[in-house]
């Protein structure tokens, strides 16, 4: 059931389930999370069932203050409490030296932990109301395209979960950017998201991105084949390759543009991410439009490639694996 996620009641009424141990969604600024308790085992195990996703792959812990940032994690670096300064709330994930407190079940068995203090209201007043940080991956089905509307969640998960908290498309639109920090070491980027590395680099120096060089899978859960749509997704560099793809029109072309569509006219569907070139507006329409073309009349869909900086490398890098097949 969806209910609207800005009425304090329920947001008591969704704190209630977890405290039953009942997983629910709620919104945060990047996409809606599925989230449990995380001292409640059963209810976390049932995040893996309801999604349909590997024990391999770790959780997020969502907190709302430092005083839960320190119940998590080993703090042994200064530089933590700089980027928190500077990025928290919002859509940085940090992975930290867990605390004992904190089950292997969440972590996948690494001494790791993924932490982030999301800007949502409803997700901040959620974790408040708790009274404990809440574990939560994206609210979509194992490899999915993620979601950015209440809508997106009952599709995916309707018939498996109680309660979804409405809070509207979601600002960001992807999922954060998750960055590594050891003691002494320079931070490597586990996952590129709605934080432009460049933005972080002002504030602790170089970042090293292993992602483009090696096909290694940092995160565990960042798979070639997330994001990805039900139809087929293709990757092209611009709209003159569409033609090939028309097979005399007897294919129905559905098309993601970044900025605008010379020639509507051969295509089924199509959407423009940012008719302004505006990157974070086209990183919120991203998954939402994704979503639209795979529901709509089109059989295949065609993605125009999208410059890599800024936020344009985070929605490069789930094109990417949503054309992976
Ligand atoms: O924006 C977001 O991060 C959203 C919202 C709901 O907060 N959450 C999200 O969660 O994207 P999920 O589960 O879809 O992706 C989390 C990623 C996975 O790829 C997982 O492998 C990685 O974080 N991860 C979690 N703990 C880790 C750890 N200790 N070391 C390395 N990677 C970790
Ligand atoms: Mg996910």
């Amino acid at each position: 059931m969806i209910v609207n996620g800005y009425s304090y009641k329920n947001i008591k009424k969704a704190a209630n389930f977890l405290k039953k141990g009942e997983p629910i969604a709620f919104p945060t600024e990047t996409v809606y999370g599925l989230g449990a308790n995380i001292y409640n085992k059963k209810s976390v195990a049932k995040i893996f069932e309801i999604k349909q996703r590997p024990f391999f792959d770790p959780l997020i812990v969502h907190i709302a203050n430092l005083k839960q940032l320190e119940e998590v994690a080993k703090i042994e670096d200064e530089r933590i409490y700089l980027l928190a300064k500077h990025f928290w709330p919002g859509p940085l994930t940090l992975i930290l030296p867990k605390q004992k407190r904190i089950s292997y079940l969440i972590t996948a068995g690494l001494e790791t932990v993924a932490i982030r203090m999301p800007s949502n209201i409803i997700a901040l007043s959620l974790i408040q109301e708790l009274d404990s940080p809440i574990a939560a991956p994206s609210a979509n089905l194992f490899t999915h395209l993620s979601p950015t509307t209440a809508q997106h969640v009952l599709k995916q998960l309707g018939n498996k979960i109680k309660l979804i908290l409405d809070g509207g498309k979601t600002t960001c639109g992807v999922e954060s950017t998750i960055l590594s920090i050891e003691k002494n070491k320079k931070p490597v980027v586990l996952r590129m998201g709605g934080l432009p590395i460049e933005n972080i680099e002002k504030i602790i120096g170089k970042i090293i991105n292993p992602t483009k060089k090696s096909q290694k899978v940092l995160a565990p859960g960042n798979l070639k084949n997330h994001y990805a749509p039900q139809k087929p997704l293709i990757i092209i560099n611009n709209e003159k390759e569409i033609p090939k793809y028309l097979k005399n029109n007897k294919q129905k072309i559905g098309y993601l543009a970044f900025q605008k569509i010379n020639n509507k006219k051969i295509l089924s569907d199509y959407k423009i991410l940012s008719s302004q070139g505006d990157f974070k507006e086209a990183a919120s329409n991203f998954f939402d439009y994704l979503h639209q073309l795979d529901d709509g009349p089109a059989e295949i869909i065609l993605a125009e490639k999208i410059k890599e900086v800024n936020l344009g490398k985070a929605m490069m890098e789930r094109l990417t694996k949503a054309a992976h097949r």
